[in-house]
Order: structure tokens, then C-alpha cells, then sequence
């Protein structure tokens, strides 16, 4: 019999540090299709008759709020599922998505720094670490999850995401006029996902 309850569609990560000084960067995603050109636009300054106006440089360019990286990412990451048919796929039963460690790695380390994964089955940290520029040790105890790890570095797939690409896409529910302005100030984020298949 089905079980009662909603269907489980999210996994909790834990986040654990040795000391209160680790680090964690802070992410931007774009912003969305309801996102106000206000939010976007948000640092003000009073004109000469008092009134608040979006603030500009010396150049007349309206200045862009502290956000206009885009919006600091939440705790709700929506990263989906490795398709069957995905390249990225090994076989491997409890292989994780690559763009998953791709962000948790982008929040905990820079370029450079060292990620050890003890349990690295089929080797996503390190495909992850190796393509974000970050040193990694991958440890496993199966032989065969170590060789799997090993090819995969040295062909490394990852997967684009269509859903986490429509992000960008979403600004089409804009107006015309709000593209514009956002056109014109810059505002938009570029994102870096990519299907690799040689480093
Ligand atoms: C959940 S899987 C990791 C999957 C990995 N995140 C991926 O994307 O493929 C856990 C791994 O831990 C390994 N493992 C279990 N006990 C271990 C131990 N004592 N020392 C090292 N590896 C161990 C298993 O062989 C398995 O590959």
C-alpha cells in the first residue's frame, strides 16, 4: 500500500565546521521573473527637492543596488535528479549530481584549496573539485568505485541542466521595457554551466 504523506522531493545537507572561522561564499542566482526592477535597482538618494530617486554615478548610469550580483542563494536549491540517459552517469547507485558539489565546493572553497572526500564512490567531489580548479583527495575502500573515480577524471562529463538553465529564461516574462532597463544597466547573470568532456 502507498504510504500517506507528500512525496519526498528534497534531501537535507548538513553543513558542519571544526572552528567558527570556516568559510562560506556567498552565491548569486539570477534574478527571477518576479523579481521587481525595484529590487534590482534598489540604491536611492534624495534629489534637491527631497524626493528619492534611484541613485546615479557621475556619468548619469543609474547605480546598481548592493544585490546586483543577483539574488543570494537560498537554502532551497533546486538541482535535479541525473537523468537516465545522462552522459554523466556511471552506474554507480549512489552517484551524486555533479552542479550538486558543484555549489556546495563553491561555497566552501576558493580556487586552490584542498577538498577531501573519504567516501568518494564513484568520484563526483573530485570531477567537481578538478573542474572548479580546487586540489582533492578521493579515498574509498571498493576498488572498483577508486577505478570508476580514477576514468572519470580523466574524461570528465557534467551534465547541463535545462531546469536550472531556465532561470535566465524566465526573464522573458518581463517587459519588453523592464529587459530593457535591465539590458542597458547590465543586470543580468551569465551562467556557468557546462557539458565537459576534456579538461
Ligand atoms: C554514498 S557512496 C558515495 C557516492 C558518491 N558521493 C558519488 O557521487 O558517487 C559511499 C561510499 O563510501 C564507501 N565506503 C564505505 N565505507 C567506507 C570506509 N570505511 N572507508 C572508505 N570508503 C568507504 C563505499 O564504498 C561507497 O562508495
Amino acid at each position: 500500500m502507498r504510504k500517506k504523506g507528500l512525496l519526498n522531493a528534497h534531501q537535507v545537507i548538513f553543513f558542519y565546521s571544526k572552528t567558527q572561522d570556516f568559510k562560506f561564499n556567498t552565491l548569486y542566482t539570477d534574478y527571477s521573473a518576479t523579481t521587481n526592477l525595484d529590487q534590482i535597482l534598489q540604491d536611492r538618494e534624495r534629489n534637491e527637492n527631497g524626493k528619492s530617486v534611484y541613485k546615479k554615478d557621475e556619468n548619469g548610469n543609474v547605480v546598481l543596488g548592493k544585490e546586483k550580483k543577483g539574488v543570494p542563494l537560498s537554502d532551497v536549491w533546486e538541482i535535479p535528479y541525473l537523468n537516465p540517459k545522462a552522459k554523466e552517469r556511471t552506474g554507480y547507485p549512489t552517484q551524486k549530481p555533479v552542479l550538486l558539489l558543484n555549489q556546495i565546493l563553491k561555497i566552501v572553497t576558493d580556487e586552490g584549496d584542498l577538498v577531501v572526500d573519504p567516501f568518494c564512490g564513484s568520484g563526483t567531489t573530485c570531477v567537481s573539485a578538478k573542474s572548479l580548479k580546487r586540489q582533492f583527495i578521493g579515498i574509498d575502500i571498493s576498488k572498483d568505485a577508486v577505478e570508476l573515480a580514477n576514468s572519470r577524471l580523466e574524461e570528465m562529463v557534467i551534465s547541463e541542466s535545462n531546469l536550472l538553465n531556465k532561470g535566465t529564461n524566465e526573464y522573458q516574462e518581463k517587459t519588453e521595457k523592464e529587459l530593457a532597463i535591465l539590458q542597458n544597466i547590465n543586470a543580468f547573470l551569465f551562467k556557468e554551466i557546462v557539458e565537459l568532456t576534456d579538461f
